[in-house]
């Protein structure tokens, strides 16, 4: 799947008069989940008002029990702190990971800013090892900016 495809899809999603927020949120990460195969699971999550943590408010894939996340803890906590994408081309080899499934290879996550601050992130599981480029960084970059115009 050219990644670049699915920007015209996002776009119209993002400008959808019809649905809320949220609403776009789980279409994109719908969209994102059954169009690129080495997305196996998609979520966003938040800041949680002003705690610490973050809480998953969209996705798409097998529900997972990891919905509120300390911030420093796992690939999604660190990130909460780190303000950097984080790729993981192996997760077995991450000391601080939290397993969401056996079946997950690799991982990657990208923060999304509002007014320069980092309020949530994308996250992205994947069954396929070490499958993720930077054209992924730069589209879920380019996803991460368009949702921040619905915040
Ligand atoms: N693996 C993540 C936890 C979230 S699940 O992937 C849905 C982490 O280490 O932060």
């Amino acid at each position: 799947m050219e990644l670049d495809l699915l920007k015209p899809q996002i776009d119209q999603i993002i400008a959808d008069t019809e649905r809320t927020p949220d609403q776009k949120m789980e279409a994109i990460c719908e969209l994102l989940q059954t169009s690129v195969a080495h997305y196996d699971w998609v979520g966003f999550y938040f800041k949680n008002g002003d705690k610490n943590e973050l809480k998953l408010r969209a996705f798409a894939g097998e529900p997972t029990d990891h919905t509120i996340i300390p911030f420093g803890k796992g690939i999604c906590g660190q990130v909460a702190v780190s303000n950097e994408n984080f790729v993981v081309p192996d997760v077995a080899a991450q000391d601080n990971y939290i397993a969401c499934s056996i079946n997950v290879k690799a991982e990657v996550v990208i923060p999304l800013f509002v007014n320069g601050e980092n309020i949530g992130q994308i996250d992205i599981d994947s069954h396929t090892p070490d499958p993720f480029t930077e054209a992924d960084e730069r589209f879920l970059e380019y996803i991460n900016k368009k949702v921040a115009t619905l915040l």
